[in-house]
């Protein structure tokens, strides 16, 4: 970590968009947008984690109020410079999400493309329930899109999983089962010069979730295993959950 940005400082912000461009295509975007505008209704929606703005200005554009939470300037910068991104048409609280209050009541708060394993901590993860509960108005909703913890690809003894290899770039996961820490590493040579970058997370199970949720006050909703609605079964790899507070 380089400063106060956090992971996505500005070597990072200049370029997510560019190197997340799958998670840009309108087919992994579309259907997410639909289904936090049918849950926000005619309500606000607070991001945390708001990032460059991907799904924060289809949604406001589709006409839902969108504040957002980031610990990263370099990224909000980013969607500053988006059209729709202005102070005028998103508003952006700088903070960690876990902790950070931003003014008045939503029907709906959302955390995507698994930054809640971003918090590396469960006392951190148990923190951020409690801090979107305490901005969603009564019926609201929590969104939470994240991976099953992908442990199937651990053999007994082995701490590391593979997931790039070529001549010039080599990337893993690295697990600690005890504690739930886990990190993601990439190796990469360029014009000769090695790199080396390590970001940590934390994994967590649906479960687990499920009871961060009981402990702040919410309901498990709905869980599916992606933005379509298709059934969450064993196989599942990923899951879009959505918690609620009782009315
Ligand atoms: C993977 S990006 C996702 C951005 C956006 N939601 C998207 O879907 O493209 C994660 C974002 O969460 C922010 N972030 C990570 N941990 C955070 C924390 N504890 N508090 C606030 N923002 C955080 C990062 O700065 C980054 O902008």
């Amino acid at each position: 970590m380089t400063d106060d940005d956090g992971y996505f400082g500005e070597r990072v912000a200049a370029r997510y968009d560019e190197s997340s461009g799958e998670m840009f295509a309108p087919a992994a975007v579309d259907p997410a947008v639909g289904f936090l505008a049918g849950l926000a209704g005619d309500g606000r929606a607070l991001e945390l984690g708001i990032g460059t703005g991907r799904m924060a200005l289809p949604l406001a554009a589709r006409g839902v109020p969108v504040h957002g939470i980031d610990l990263s300037r370099a990224m909000v910068a980013r969607l500053r410079a988006k059209p729709g991104g202005g102070a005028e048409d998103i508003g952006v609280s700088i903070g960690d999400f876990a902790t950070t209050k931003a003014d008045g009541e939503f029907s709906l708060a959302y955390l995507v493309f698994n930054t809640i394993m971003n918090l590396t901590t469960q006392d951190a993860q148990v923190d951020c329930f409690r801090n979107v509960a305490g901005h969603l108005s009564p019926g609201g909703c929590f969104v939470v899109e994240v991976v099953v913890p992908e442990l199937r690809k651990l053999p007994a003894g082995q701490r590391l999983v593979p997931f790039r290899a070529t001549a010039t770039h080599w990337a893993f996961d690295a697990y600690d089962v005890a504690t739930q820490a886990m990190s993601s590493n990439y190796v990469k040579v360029e014009d000769g010069r090695g790199s080396f970058r390590s970001i940590p997370f934390r994994y967590v199970w649906p479960a687990e979730l499920d009871l961060m949720a009981r402990l702040a006050g919410l309901r498990l909703r709905e869980r599916w295993e992606d933005w379509d609605r298709s059934p969450f079964t064993n196989e599942s790899g990923r899951h879009v959950s959505v918690w609620e507070k009782p009315v």
